[in-house]
């Protein structure tokens, strides 16, 4: 994998102004940090660069603001970066033009020195090339650190990689490394849970999927609308109706691909939507018409283990049941706990990432115990459904 990249055992960074990518886009409450996994993720890179005397100047993005707002800066961010990586560091009220200018001249070897969002230019999101030649400005080297961010073709993602020597930092090797471990060149058999509510944010997953792994799970809400693409009576459960010709297509080629498709085969079923309401399983003749499939029943969590068993390599996306609701976390805190041990055992290699799958497993603490968990979200997707993401492609030696 390293030998496609160039990573920081490539270049000698003493004296250097090098630019470091990262994704400070972390989950804050009243100007606090809740979460600090990306934080500790990328504290390897900085402290390495640091360490090596060369000057880090931090490059990110912070929500989705238009144009500036003080709402979205990332000051916060960067203290609590200072706190994690137990250093000092500056800040630049701007990512370009003299306020960065004269933040960056005023480093010493080994400074840490974060800019202002880079999206309170819009020409960041336009990808703008003067605005990738200001920012190249500032820096003698590239470094991508910002895996989750890397499905954007942005300025500071995208752009800088053509304008200057690109580098990928440690977080983005490692999870290029884990990445590339779970479906492009992975142990076989190779299964992959797929969870969530809705199949319609997903057709592409599952049907790059289908053509890669072994087995398929699918859970969650979705599974509703496969289950009632095959007739299966699901009473009021969510699901869409409307797409079981799209299920049905995707079984196929699940079958033509040679994947096993796992289904449920019984249901926990409850009569309204809350937490801790009444609720039974159901074999899958038997769903109330009244009733709202809410997880994958216990026959079904036997079947998800003795799969997770058969696998040597385990790829995971999305919660299997209404898992914000309590009991309804239970067929995936069971899955997860299975595949935890399996992979203490040294039986699997376990990669999970996406969405609310990382808060899932940190709920079934286990997230420890996977081989790999990504920070990224949107990223993990589009990667599981094969595209190539920008932010990666651009530092892959040409
Ligand atoms: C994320 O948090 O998923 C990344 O930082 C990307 O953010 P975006 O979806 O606003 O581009
Ligand atoms: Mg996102």
């Amino acid at each position: 994998m390293s030998k496609t990249f160039r990573t920081l055992d490539d270049v000698d960074v003493k004296g250097k102004r090098v630019l470091v990518r990262v994704d400070l886009n972390v989950p804050m409450e009243n100007g606090r940090v809740t979460d600090l996994t990306r934080l500790e993720r990328i504290a390897p890179t900085i402290t390495e660069i640091s360490g090596k005397r060369g000057k880090v100047i931090l490059l990110s993005h912070f929500g989705r603001p238009k144009g500036r707002d003080p709402k979205e800066t990332l000051k916060p961010a960067a203290a609590a970066l200072a706190e994690v990586i137990r250093n000092p560091i500056a800040f630049a009220d701007d990512c370009i033009g003299e306020v960065a200018q004269k933040a960056v001249a005023a480093m010493q070897d080994g400074d840490i020195l974060c800019l202002e969002n880079t999206r309170f230019h819009k020409e960041e999101e336009n990808n703008d090339p003067a605005f990738v030649a200001e920012l190249a400005k500032l820096g003698d080297i590239w470094v991508n650190d910002a895996f989750s961010a890397a499905h954007r073709a942005h300025a500071s993602t995208e752009g800088l990689g053509h304008a200057l020597p690109a580098y990928a930092g440690r977080a983005m090797q490692a999870e290029l490394d884990a990445l590339s471990k779970a479906l492009e060149a992975p142990i076989k058999p190779v299964i992959a849970i797929v969870g969530g509510a809705k199949v319609s944010s997903k057709i592409e997953l599952l049907e790059n999927l289908v053509s890669k792994v072994d087995a398929l799970v699918i859970g969650g809400g979705m599974a509703n609308t496969f289950l009632h693409a095959q007739g299966v009576p699901i009473g009021k459960s969510l699901a869409e109706r409307d797409l079981a010709a799209t299920a049905l297509r995707i079984v196929e080629k699940a079958e033509a691909a040679n994947c096993a498709i796992i289904l449920p085969v019984d249901a926990v079923v409850a009569f309204h939507f809350a937490a801790n309401a009444p609720s039974h399983a159901y074999g899958l003749d038997a769903i109330p018409p009244d009733g709202m499939i809410l997880d994958v029943g216990p026959q079904s969590v036997e079947r998800i283990r003795a799969a997770i068993d058969d696998a040597a390599t385990l790829v995971w996306n999305g919660p299997l049941g209404a898992f914000e609701m309590p009991p309804f976390d239970r067929g995936t805190v069971l899955a997860a706990r299975h595949a935890a041990a399996r992979t203490k055992a040294g039986k699997l290699i376990s990669v999970a990432g996406g969405g609310d799958t990382v808060a899932a497993l940190n709920q079934a603490g286990v997230a420890r115990d996977f081989t790999y968990v990504s920070t990224a979200g949107g990223a993990f997707l589009e990667w599981l459904e094969g595209k190539p993401l920008p932010g990666v492609e651009v530092l892959k030696i040409r």
